[in-house]
């Protein structure tokens, strides 16, 4: 076989138990952040590995907070608005709350940000090292209701995670 056509972790058939997945990628995550620090270099291998290990998605990424604003990081899927601000959107809330939010239809979010028409559903967790709000990752999924409590934890798991894995890049540039 193909070096290219082997299954990855991110490739590979997923357990179906939430709480398992959560456990397979929180381990594979630190593993393929591990050895690296460059910020930019690891939230883009972060946005890949989440946006392929996990169910449903049509986006995965981040934004970084810049003064009052955040900015698009690196992310996967279509393009997406560049800068929101703090307060704006599911993502600024998030931010602005320093709490994760759980969307199920956006539809009902007032002020939610349409980037890709296709959202229906979203989950925003923010990045927190320590006190410092240096981001949030931003889950959006084309069906409603497809984040649970379960993916709320798991991705609050992950987030700590790439926190972890920043280096000084985005602490320094959110400061
Ligand atoms: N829907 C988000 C904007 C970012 S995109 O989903 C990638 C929001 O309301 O903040």
């Amino acid at each position: 076989m193909h070096d290219a056509e082997r299954a990855t972790p991110w490739t590979a058939p997923r357990p179906m138990d939430k709480r398992a997945l959560y456990d397979d990628l929180a381990r594979e995550l630190d593993a393929l952040l591990t050895g690296e620090t460059d910020a930019v270099a690891n939230a883009a291998n972060a946005a890949a590995a989440i946006f392929h290990a996990l169910p449903s998605l049509n986006w995965a990424g981040f934004y970084f907070l810049r003064g009052e604003q955040l900015v698009l990081g690196p992310f996967q899927g279509r393009p997406a608005c560049v800068r929101i601000l703090s307060g704006q959107g599911v993502c600024g809330t998030a931010a602005l709350q320093r709490q994760p939010v759980l969307v199920p239809d956006v539809a009902a979010f007032p002020g939610h940000i349409a980037c890709d028409t296709a959202s229906r559903s979203e989950l925003v967790v923010p990045l927190l090292a320590g006190d410092r709000l240096l981001g949030v990752l931003d889950l959006d999924s084309p069906e409603l209701a497809r984040f649970d409590a379960l993916d709320q934890a798991g991705c609050v798991r992950l987030a700590e995670i790439v926190v972890r894995h920043l280096g000084g890049f985005a602490r320094a540039a959110s400061a």
